[in-house]
């Protein structure tokens, strides 16, 4: 992955962090928040996001969403990994205007009773959609707090019934060149794909994503279907899906194909195993809200901080070799 130096650190978010949080103590002390408005819940500025989104309506606030102060909606939609539109952090918002996220259709086959080749509507509306407030953290070391809007992953692989033999579970992005101007280079093999355990695709943290900050899915951050896998580097969290198999077999993933050394199949966030070129004890907020793209450098968390959740998942393996 390609790698930006910031030059330029200036003091974190922590003010507006602890704004927010501060506020939300009060207005609870005071007795203004029930039990269901207790969970954090993001709003951006109506002004912050551009009226071409369509709200997405009925999205309930989850108990599994952090604290954390979420980033801007136009640092999220602003600076991103989406090389089917250029390897630079603005291309693919400068580039995926041409993209048509709808209609759109996901394949689901493999080890599997039911399959077959499923619309969009299809596959989400049988669902109610959750707000999710997940850290998110790129390999770069590079981090964000994103309210997702999605559905629990295994909630909706479950209803295609996987079969005894189905142990992973393999993802695949679209491939449109016309519309998608870095696909006409070979900057990585394409399709993009990515792969997961059966038990990882099931856990309830893992989220199919449609939409953030109540809105649906920019281009950019891989309209119309993504996934979120809040304790994994930002790699796995494959966009733009348009295929879902259930194999017996470790699928094969485009940064592992890319450079074996440097990308595993697991890439659990992990601080104590750093990247072949550089460490990943620590991370910088994306945060230019506060003057400069970056804050200030914080401590990187076994599985992302999620390690609660999940470190069970692994229990007897070595994660220094399974990276
Ligand atoms: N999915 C596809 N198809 N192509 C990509 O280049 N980049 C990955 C991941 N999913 C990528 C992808 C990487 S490296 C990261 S960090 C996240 O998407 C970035 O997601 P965001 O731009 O929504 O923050």
């Amino acid at each position: 992955m390609l790698i930006r130096k910031p030059t330029d650190i200036k003091p974190s978010d922590i003010t507006a962090e602890s704004v927010f949080l501060n506020r939300r103590t009060l207005l609870r002390s005071a007795g203004f928040l029930g039990a269901s408005t207790l969970l954090p819940q993001a709003h951006a500025a109506d002004e912050e996001i551009p009226a071409k989104y369509k709200r997405l309506t009925g999205v309930r606030p989850s108990p599994l969403s952090t604290k954390d102060a979420p980033n801007r909606f136009d640092e999220i939609s602003g600076y991103n990994n989406f090389y089917e539109f250029g390897t630079d952090k603005a291309d693919p918002a400068a580039e995926s205007g041409r993209f048509r996220p709808q209609p759109w259709k996901v394949k689901i086959d493999g080890e599997a009773g039911i399959t077959g080749t499923f619309d969009y509507d299809s596959i989400v509306k049988p669902h109610a959609l959750e707000e999710r407030i997940y850290r998110f953290r790129c390999v770069e070391a590079w981090s964000m707090v994103i309210p997702w809007v999605g559905i629990p992953l295994g909630e909706v692989l479950k209803r295609y019934n996987p079969t005894s033999k189905a142990r992973y579970v393999a993802f695949e992005t679209v491939v449109r060149p016309a519309e998608m101007p870095g696909q006409k280079y070979p900057i990585l093999d394409w399709p993009y794909v990515e792969g997961l355990t059966m038990a990882e695709a099931m856990h309830p943290l893992t989220l199919l994503v449609v939409g953030v900050y109540g809105v649906e899915l920019p281009n950019q951050n891989g309209a119309p279907l993504r996934l979120i896998v809040p304790w994994k580097y930002g790699f796995k969290s494959i966009k733009s899906l348009v295929r879902i198999s259930f194999r017996e077999k470790q699928p094969p993933t485009t940064w592992n194909i890319s450079a074996p050394d440097e990308y595993g199949f697991y890439a659990n966030v992990n601080p104590a195993v750093d990247h072949p070129r550089w460490s990943q004890a620590s991370e910088r907020r994306v945060s230019s809200g506060v003057g400069s793209l970056f804050a200030s450098r914080q401590p990187t968390l076994p599985f992302n901080g999620y390690a609660a959740q999940v470190a069970s998942l692994y229990k007897g393996l070595d994660l220094a070799r399974n990276f």
